[in-house]
């Protein structure tokens, strides 16, 4: 059997969780939250990171952040998993969804600018399986048409966009720590507040629409409830795990990509025999290795080779139904033109199992199923 994914271990997660317990506080911003904070500021360069429960909750946040009033309108690709458009729909605002490109699968910085309207306040990329959207020219729109940009980078971690991480170019980022992503805490997330501005609204918004944040560090003398907030932060348990993770994230993202490369390889005479089509990374754009896919002709041939797969124990698998033909992107969203590279993704793309530990023999049988229902 070759699973999907398997969560990787560095060995040191334990150890942390029993450290955390001797620390004596298990609630949440302890030292193992601080350490998590301080690594990804570092490492990502920008000037304040939050754990959160889950990407989820710190798109939640950001919608929060933004203050959205109901009718105001968020760009989004349609191609993305629901909470990118759940975030905004509970404040009462409405996802529009245009198409991705066909190379990156990532939202068509083409459509943006046809899609505003004087409701539109935010467009949210997502980048992807780890490879960035084209971030100067969303940047360069948004600026020029005063709109926020929320980065969905919950598969984006270590991956970068012209040298800059991924989740620190917009006025948001989000991360996502969910045991299917590279750096793992079960469930877990991080926000990003590359816009100065908006710190202390965020850490209110985290801590039950109050000021606590600012009451443990000396600022005020007593904390009250400030703001509309909810409970956004993790206890020291999950943050105990993830600081193992982080401090092996540059291990743990060679590794990967040691097996997404050896995939590229193996798929290489597919691709040059017209079969199939591997991942295309832009120049500009350092992934992480986050997903290895291919993209096979049709629905039917795709269907045909998930089984040929799940026949002989592996477990390979496709990704996001298109949000604006689900029931509730029906319900609470809008589209904006049409949906071409959306239907590609969703009906021709397959996901192949990568985790640290898959065997380049594992990788070569997986390959040569595929090729043999290919070439039949
Ligand atoms: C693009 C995207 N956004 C958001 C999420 C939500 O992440 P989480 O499970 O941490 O809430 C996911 C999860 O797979 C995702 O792929």
């Amino acid at each position: 059997m070759i699973p999907f994914n398997l969560p990787y271990l560095t060995g040191r997660e334990l150890h942390n969780i029993a450290l955390a317990h001797g620390y004596g506080q298990l609630a949440g911003d302890g030292r193992f939250t601080k350490q998590c904070h301080r690594w990804l500021e570092v490492h990502t360069k920008t000037s304040k990171v939050l754990l959160t429960h889950s990407c989820t909750a710190a798109l939640e946040m950001t919608a929060l952040l933004l203050d959205l009033q109901p009718g105001d309108e968020i760009i989004m690709p349609s191609y993305t998993f629901v909470s990118t458009a759940n975030a905004f729909v509970l404040r009462g605002a409405v996802p529009v969804f245009v198409d991705v490109r066909a190379d990156t699968f990532n939202l068509d910085e083409k459509l943006i600018e046809d899609a505003i309207t004087p409701r539109t306040k935010a467009i949210v990329p997502v980048h992807y399986a780890g490879v960035a959207c084209d971030m100067d020219s969303i940047m360069e729109i948004a600026t020029r048409h005063g709109l926020k940009v929320v980065e969905d980078a919950a598969q984006g971690i270590m991956a970068s966009y012209k040298g800059k991480s991924l989740g620190a170019i917009g006025h948001f980022g989000t991360y996502s720590f969910h045991e299917t992503k590279n750096i793992i805490s079960g469930e877990g997330g991080a926000l990003l507040v590359n816009d100065k501005a908006y710190i202390q609204q965020a850490e209110i918004i985290r801590e039950k629409g109050t000021d606590r944040s600012q009451f443990f560090r000396g600022e005020v003398d007593k904390y009250s409830w400030q703001s509309v907030g909810s409970s956004y932060l993790p206890g020291e348990l999950i943050a105990a795990f993830l600081s193992a993770q982080l401090e092996s994230a540059d291990e743990i993202t060679n590794g990967r990509l040691r097996i997404w490369d050896k995939y590229h390889e193996l798929f290489q005479p597919l691709e040059s025999e017209g079969l199939l089509r591997r991942p295309i990374v832009p120049d500009d754009c350092q992934h992480n290795a986050h997903m290895y896919y291919i993209v096979l002709p049709s629905l039917e041939i795709r269907t045909n080779v998930v089984n040929r797969l799940k026949e002989q124990d592996v477990h390979a698998v496709f990704h996001y139904v298109p949000l604006h033909d689900s029931p509730a992107g029906k319900r609470y969203g809008r589209t904006h033109g049409d949906f071409t590279n959306t239907y590609v993704a969703a009906e021709q793309l397959l996901r192949m199992p990568l985790w640290i530990g898959l065997e380049e023999s594992q990788q070569q049988h997986i390959v040569s199923i595929i090729q043999k229902e290919l070439v039949k």
